[in-house]
């Protein structure tokens, strides 16, 4: 049996790593790094970092694959998705064959935790119902972006007694959600915030969280979207990618509750 650790590595700083995760990391024999386009470089760097800085007295192998970028956008979103990850399937089902033998270990190290908006654990289970490959595999849980920012801007996440939706920017565009007080947005290309300007809203926003380049910038919306816009357009055109998420919180807290 051929044995896959999907292992949440924390959304950015070699310190978010759990314990769980580092025993992990010391039972894998070759690790898959998996990712793309401008920012892999980065993220991979980070990813072999943790492997030198955690893996004590074992030989491990690392694996690059190229991993194919989403198109078809005229399919619609949920439909290119689907076939990014058959596509991925392959990738990983070639790994899988060709780089573990029987009894080997082998990893996926997953930026943040595998949880939040990544597809790693739905292609293994697509891998296994479609019955090719034996594997078994075990996900090990690690710090999301979500939980970087609300550490870094010292906010809880929710309002007391109240429940929080987390989403991204692509359904903002559609307004902020009825019902909802506190919303995590990720994964916005396009500053969908903005349109929310005029609302009596509060943002607490985090780019590259965790990391050097670390950016934070919090306050009432309509005082501060220009400022986030700005900010966030000169760091994306000076490192060629953007990493960012943020919280949006309206209405008044009832402290009774
Ligand atoms: C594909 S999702 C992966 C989320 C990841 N699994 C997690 O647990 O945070 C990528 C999105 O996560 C957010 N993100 C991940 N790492 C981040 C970081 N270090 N700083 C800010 N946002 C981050 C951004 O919204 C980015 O577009």
């Amino acid at each position: 049996m051929k044995k896959i650790l999907v292992i949440g590595i924390g959304a950015g700083n070699p310190e978010y790593i759990t314990v769980q995760a580092v025993k992990a990391l010391n039972r894998v024999d070759v690790f898959f790094l998996m990712d793309k386009g401008v920012s892999k470089e980065k993220l991979n760097h980070l990813r072999r970092e943790i492997c030198k800085r955690y893996i004590t007295d074992r030989n491990y192998r690392i694996v690059e694959a190229t991993t194919p970028e989403r198109q078809g956008e005229g399919l619609g979103y949920l439909k290119a998705v689907d076939n990014l990850n058959a596509e991925k399937q392959h990738v990983f089902e070639r790994l899988i064959a060709e780089e573990l033998d029987d009894g080997d270990c082998g990893a996926f190290l997953v930026w943040g935790d595998p949880s939040l908006y990544d597809s790693t654990i739905r292609i293994l289970n697509a891998i296994i119902k479609a019955g090719q490959h034996v594997i078994e595999y075990e996900v090990i849980p690690g710090i999301t972006s979500v939980q970087a920012l609300t550490a870094q801007h010292k906010v809880p996440l929710n309002n007391i007694g109240h429940s929080v939706e987390i989403t991204t920017g692509r359904r903002l565009a559609r307004g902020f959600p009825d019902n909802v007080d506190s919303l995590v947005v990720m994964l916005d290309a396009e500053n969908a915030y903005k349109a929310l300007a005029d609302q009596a809203v509060e943002i607490f926003w985090g780019a590259y969280l965790g990391t050097p380049d670390e950016i934070l910038i919090s306050g009432k919306l309509s005082e501060v979207a220009d400022e986030i816009e700005r900010v966030r357009n000169a760091a994306r055109e000076a490192n060629g990618w953007i990493m960012d998420t943020y919280l949006l919180k309206r209405g008044v807290q009832d402290e009774s509750e």
